[in-house]
């Protein structure tokens, strides 16, 4: 595992981010890129789940708390740029899931409230596969080369995510 000096494995990608900008105004694009930002397995269900589980390791497992603490807020990071890119695709960056079949709050129904451990790693572990499987497809299927090319960087940070969930399951 890769170590960084604000101690605990790095979390992000060392890659800077590229910038946020997109081609033009497109609404099957803002659609799309919404539900990273607030569909079920999005960034704020990434966020409040990573949370969670701080809160409910950090008497036990401190160590592991700690960088979930940390994840969260790369995934805020990326929440904000989705957000962003929303906004100049020409969409509403609510934070609704599924805008397009009914309208629905984002709600604390998609968190994942398992104590064990072990659980949380392994589905941590799957849902940034999740993740990295969606932004990767979605890069590809954008006519958008910004918006392909963010998806992309976006996504070697959840490969990272992956790596540390499934080195963090041997150790527990
Ligand atoms: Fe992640």
């Amino acid at each position: 595992m890769h170590t960084s000096l604000n101690s605990g494995p790095a979390v992000a990608s060392s890659a800077p981010y590229p910038a946020i900008t997109v081609d033009c105004q497109n609404p099957q694009h803002a659609l799309l890129i919404s539900q990273n930002l607030s569909g079920p397995q999005g960034e704020m269900t990434a966020i409040y789940q990573y949370m969670y589980q701080d809160w409910i390791l950090s008497a036990l497992h401190p160590d592991i708390a700690a960088i979930l603490k940390r994840i969260a807020k790369v995934e805020m990071h990326h929440l904000d740029i989705f957000g962003q890119l929303v906004s100049l695709l020409g969409g509403d960056p609510r934070c609704q899931a599924r805008p397009n079949v009914y309208r629905s709050a984002w709600n604390g129904n998609m968190i994942n409230y398992t104590k064990d451990v072990r659980k949380i790693l392994s589905y941590n572990a799957f849902m940034e596969q999740t993740a990295f499987d969606t932004y990767m497809s979605q890069a590809e299927s954008v006519q958008d080369e910004h918006v392909s090319a963010i998806l992309i960087r976006i996504a070697q940070d959840e490969k990272i995510h992956i790596q540390i969930y499934q080195d963090l399951q041997d150790m527990v």
